[in-house]
C-alpha cells in the first residue's frame, strides 16, 4: 500500500484520507478598535510570479443556447433559439370577465412570498435605499504589486463601490502545502478600503495549486471520456474527492479566520460558476453507491426504480453498481432511471460542497458578512434550489456569445431570454440576488465574439436592476495581456488605465444609479394592476433532467420551451417568480408549469387544490406523463393529469426537421414541430385550439375548463414561435379579468421600488404605454434598441 505524506505527522492512503485534521496556521489576526493587525507587513511582488488563468472548456455548438453548463453530460442537440420571432400579431383580447376581480384580490392577499415587493431576511445585507449597488473584479495576483494603488483608485474614480478578490489565487494564497500567505491579500483589501470599496473575497477553491495534484493525483475529477483531469486550468477537482474536500476545508477555515471578522470585507463568494460536473472517477462512485443506499435501503428497490429486469441490467449488491455513462454506450441507451438518479447525486455532490464552504465561513464569520455563489445562469447541471443554506444565491452573465438571437441586431443586443429569465429565477429563492459576473464587452469563449451593441452594457445593467437585483459586478477590470482569455474585454483596456466602451457604460449607470437613489420611495407600492397579474412558474430541475436524458424527439429543446413560456408570461407585462413543488402555490393568482413530466399524487392533489381555491393553472405539454423516478404510471397516457385538465392525452406526435405541422386558434395559425399531445376533452373542457393538419386534424390542441373557484388550462403543442402559448396566456390572464399587456418579442417592462424600467432587445423601436401623468426620469419613448426608459407614475 503506498502512503501518501501530508504535512508534519501526517500519514494516509491514497483515495482516503487520514483521520488526523490537516494543520491549520496558528489564529488569525483580531480587530481592535476598527484597526487591523497585520502578522506580516511583508507585500508579497505578485508581479514576479505571474499565473495565468485558462478559460474554462466551454461546449460551443453551433447555435446552442447554453453555455459551460452541460457539466460533462452530452449535449443536447442543437437547440434552436426563437430567431426571426413572429411580429406582434396578437388578438386583441376577449375581455371576459365572468371570474370576479375580487376573487383574484383574494388570492393575492393570501400571498406570502413576494420577492419584487416583500422583505425578506437576506435583504438586511443591501438597504434597500441604495437601490443597486455596482461593482467589478480586480484580480491582485495578475498584476505587479505597484499598479494595485492606481488601479483600485481608478476604479473607485470610475463610480464602482465595491470589488472581488480571490476566487482563482489557491496557488497563493497557499504556495505550498500548509504554508499561507495572506499578506497581499490583506495589502489589497487595505487599498480597496482606502478607496472606499467594499469587498467580497471569494474561496480559491476552483484552482487547486500545481503541488495539490502532483502530490495526490487522484483529486482529479474523471471526464465521461474515461481520462483524469490534470493541472493547468481550473474545475478541475473531484468534488467527491476525501482529499480535495480536507483541503477545502483548510483553506476555507484559513480563510474564514482571517478575513470572517473584518468589516472591510462585505460577503463571500463560494468557487466559481459552480456547475456540477459529471464525475466518473472512482471517488465519485464510491460515494454514488453510498448514496444509492441511502437512497433506496434495498438493492431491490433500486433495481425496481431503474428497471433492471429490462437486459438484465439489475444489480446484485450496490458495490457492483457503475456509474452510468452515455459517453460509452451508442443507440442501446442506458436505464434513463438510473442517469437521473447520476444527474441528482451530482447535483447534491456540487450542493454539499458548497455547503460544507459555508458552514466552515458561517462558524467563523460575523453576521453582517452574506454568503452566496455564482450559479451560471442557466444551470443545466447543477441545481441552485439544493443549496438552500446560502445566504441568497447570484449569478453570472454573459448575453452577446456569437448567436443570432431576436432581430438584425440581434447578435449585439444578447439573448432576449437569458438575463429576463435569471433576475426573476435567482431572485425568487431568497427575494433576494445579484449579478456577479455581468458583460463589460467583448468575449474570447464564444464560437464567434462579436462586439455588443452601443448601448448594451447600459441596459443589460437597467434591465438588472428591473428585475430587482440588489447589485451587479463585472468582470473585470483591466484586460489580461496574457492567458486564455486575453480577448475577453475589461472596464479598462491592455494599456490598464483607458476606459473601454463597456467601461464607460459601467460608469455612466453608476453616475445614474447614484441620482435615481434621490428619488427612491421607501413607501411606493407595485400598482394594483400589475400586482393582480403576479405569477408563479414551477421549475425543477429533475424534471429538466428527465426531459432531458429521454428526449423522445431530437428537436425537443427543454430551455427553449421554458423560455417562450417565461416570454409568453413577461409579455403579458406579469411579474414573475419561480417556485418549486414545496412552495405555497395559492400565494399566486396564476401559475405556470411547463412540460411538468415527472408527478406524484401529492403535486396532482395540490395542483388540483390551488385551482379549485380560485388559481389559474397553466401547463403544458408533455406534463403528469411519468412518475418521479421517471417510469411511466400504469394508466393511459398522462392519466395522473387527466381528471384535472379535463381531457385525455390520446396520443402525442413529433415531426420531422423540416416539418411544420399547424395548430389553428380563432382563425390564426401557429406552426410546430417539436411536441404535440393530441387531446381529447371530457364534457365540461373548452376546446381553445385545434390541429389543422396531420391525421389527427380536428383535434384539440389547446383545452381549458373551469373548476371550482379557478381553471386550468392544458397547452399541448409547443409551437416554433412561441406565439401559440402567447396568446393562449393572454387570453387567461383576460379571462381572469387581469388585464394583460401586449408588449412584443423583447421589450420587458419591470416594476421596482415604484419605479417601472423598459428595455428593448428587438431591433425596432417599440412606443412603451406609459400611464398619463408620469414622469419619465431617464430615457425618451418610443423606447429604441438598447436603450432604457425609466418612469415613475403619479
Ligand atoms: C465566466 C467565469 C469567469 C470568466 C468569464 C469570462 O463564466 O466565471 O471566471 O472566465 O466567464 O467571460
Amino acid at each position: 500500500m503506498r502512503h501518501i505524506e501530508f504535512g508534519p505527522g501526517i500519514v494516509g492512503t491514497p483515495g482516503g484520507f487520514p483521520a488526523v485534521d490537516i494543520p491549520l496556521s496558528p489564529p488569525a489576526p483580531q480587530w481592535n478598535g476598527g484597526e487591523r493587525i497585520l502578522r506580516s507587513d511583508l507585500q508579497r511582488g505578485c508581479g514576479a510570479t505571474r499565473s495565468s488563468t485558462s478559460g474554462k472548456y466551454r461546449e460551443q455548438v453551433l447555435d446552442f443556447p447554453l453555455r459551460g453548463s452541460s457539466g460533462g453530460y452530452p449535449p443536447p442537440p442543437p437547440g434552436s433559439y426563437p430567431r426571426n420571432r413572429e411580429k406582434n400579431r396578437l388578438n386583441t383580447p376577449l375581455r371576459l370577465s365572468f371570474f370576479l376581480a375580487g376573487l383574484l384580490a383574494s388570492v393575492i392577499a393570501a400571498s406570502t412570498a413576494s420577492a419584487q415587493t416583500g422583505a425578506t431576511d437576506a435583504q438586511r445585507f443591501f438597504p434597500k435605499a441604495d437601490l443597486m449597488i455596482i461593482g467589478v473584479y480586480y484580480y491582485p495576483e495578475q498584476w505587479p504589486a505597484g499598479d494595485w494603488e492606481r488601479d483600485l483608485g481608478k476604479i473607485a474614480e470610475l463610480g464602482f463601490e465595491f470589488t472581488h478578490f480571490g476566487e482563482f489565487a489557491w496557488g497563493f494564497l497557499e504556495p505550498s502545502d500548509g504554508k499561507f500567505d495572506f499578506a497581499w491579500l490583506d495589502r489589497a483589501v487595505d487599498l480597496a478600503a482606502k478607496n472606499g470599496l467594499k469587498v467580497i473575497l471569494c474561496t480559491p477553491t476552483p484552482c487547486p495549486p500545481a503541488w495539490m495534484g502532483e502530490k495526490y493525483p487522484e483529486i482529479y475529477l474523471v471526464g465521461g471520456d474515461g481520462r483524469r483531469r490534470e493541472h493547468g486550468t481550473r474545475a478541475n477537482a473531484s468534488l467527491a474527492n476525501d482529499v480535495f474536500l480536507k483541503y477545502t476545508r483548510r483553506i476555507v477555515t484559513e480563510l474564514a479566520r482571517r478575513y470572517g471578522q473584518d468589516p472591510r470585507v462585505w460577503g463571500w463568494q463560494l468557487d466559481n460558476e459552480p456547475s456540477a460536473p459529471a464525475d466518473y472517477s472512482p471517488s465519485a462512485r464510491q460515494k454514488f453507491q453510498a448514496w444509492l443506499e441511502r437512497k433506496y435501503g434495498t438493492v431491490e428497490k433500486m433495481n425496481a426504480a431503474w428497471g433492471g429486469n429490462f437486459w438484465s441490467t439489475n444489480y446484485d449488491s450496490f458495490a457492483q453498481v457503475l456509474i452510468p455513462n452515455e459517453g460509452l454506450f451508442g443507440e442501446d441507451a442506458l436505464s434513463p432511471h438510473a442517469l437521473l438518479d447520476f444527474r441528482r447525486f451530482t447535483a447534491d455532490t456540487q450542493a454539499d460542497y458548497l455547503h460544507l464552504q459555508r458552514d466552515i465561513l458561517r462558524e467563523h464569520i460575523r453576521s453582517e458578512q452574506w454568503v452566496t455563489t455564482n450559479y451560471i445562469n442557466v444551470t443545466d447541471t447543477a441545481d441552485p434550489r439544493r443549496t438552500d443554506r446560502l445566504d441568497f444565491v447570484s449569478f453570472t452573465m454573459y448575453p452577446v456569445r456569437g448567436e443570432k438571437n431576436l432581430g438584425e441586431l440581434g447578435f449585439r443586443l444578447g439573448s432576449p431570454y437569458r438575463l429576463a429569465f435569471a433576475v426573476d429565477y435567482y431572485r425568487s429563492f431568497k427575494g433576494v440576488t445579484g449579478v456577479m459576473e455581468l458583460q463589460p464587452g467583448q468575449v474570447n469563449w464564444a464560437r464567434i465574439n462579436p462586439q455588443p451593441e452601443p448601448g448594451a452594457v447600459r441596459m443589460w445593467l437597467w434591465h438588472a436592476f428591473g428585475g430587482g437585483l440588489s447589485f451587479a459586478c463585472t468582470y473585470r477590470y483591466r484586460q489580461p495581456l496574457y492567458g486564455s482569455e486575453l480577448y475577453h474585454a475589461g472596464i479598462v483596456g491592455p494599456d490598464g488605465v483607458t476606459p473601454s466602451r463597456g467601461g464607460l457604460e459601467f460608469a455612466r449607470v453608476i453616475a445614474e444609479m447614484k441620482e435615481l437613489r434621490k428619488l427612491y420611495d421607501p413607501a411606493a407600492k407595485m400598482p394594483e394592476r400589475v400586482a393582480v397579474r403576479r405569477t408563479a412558474f414551477l421549475w425543477s430541475h429533475d424534471v429538466m433532467w428527465d426531459l432531458d436524458i429521454h428526449r423522445q424527439t431530437a428537436l425537443w429543446d427543454t430551455w427553449d420551451h421554458r423560455f417562450k413560456m417565461m416570454a409568453a408570461v413577461k409579455a403579458a407585462g406579469a411579474p414573475l417568480d419561480y417556485i418549486g413543488e414545496g412552495d405555497d402555490f395559492a400565494a399566486y393568482p396564476f401559475l405556470v408549469a411547463p412540460a411538468y413530466q415527472l408527478v406524484d399524487e401529492a403535486l396532482v392533489q395540490k395542483w388540483t387544490r390551488y385551482v379549485e381555491g380560485g388559481g389559474h393553472l397553466v401547463l403544458t405539454c408533455r406534463t403528469g406523463q411519468k412518475t418521479k423516478s421517471g417510469q411511466l404510471p400504469e394508466t393511459p397516457w398522462a392519466g395522473p393529469v387527466a381528471p384535472l385538465i379535463g381531457a385525455e392525452v390520446e396520443l402525442f406526435d413529433n415531426l420531422l426537421d423540416d416539418g411544420r405541422g399547424l395548430v389553428r386558434m380563432k382563425g390564426k395559425g401557429y406552426a410546430w414541430n417539436r411536441w404535440a399531445d393530441v387531446l381529447k376533452p371530457h364534457s365540461g373542457t373548452e376546446t381553445l385550439a385545434v390541429y389543422a393538419d396531420q391525421f389527427y386534424a380536428g383535434k384539440p390542441a389547446v383545452v381549458t375548463r373551469k373548476l371550482g373557484r379557478g381553471t386550468v388550462t392544458y397547452i399541448g403543442v409547443d409551437t416554433i414561435e412561441g406565439g401559440l402559448e402567447r396568446d393562449v396566456l393572454r387570453e387567461v390572464y383576460a379571462r381572469a379579468g387581469a388585464e394583460a399587456e401586449d408588449y412584443p418579442p423583447g421589450v420587458y417592462i419591470e416594476w421596482r421600488d415604484g419605479f417601472f424600467v423598459g428595455v428593448n432587445y428587438s431591433s425596432r423601436p417599440f412606443a412603451v404605454p406609459v400611464a398619463p401623468g408620469s414622469k419619465i426620469i431617464l430615457g425618451s419613448n418610443p423606447l429604441r434598441p438598447a436603450d432604457v426608459l425609466i418612469w415613475r407614475e403619479r
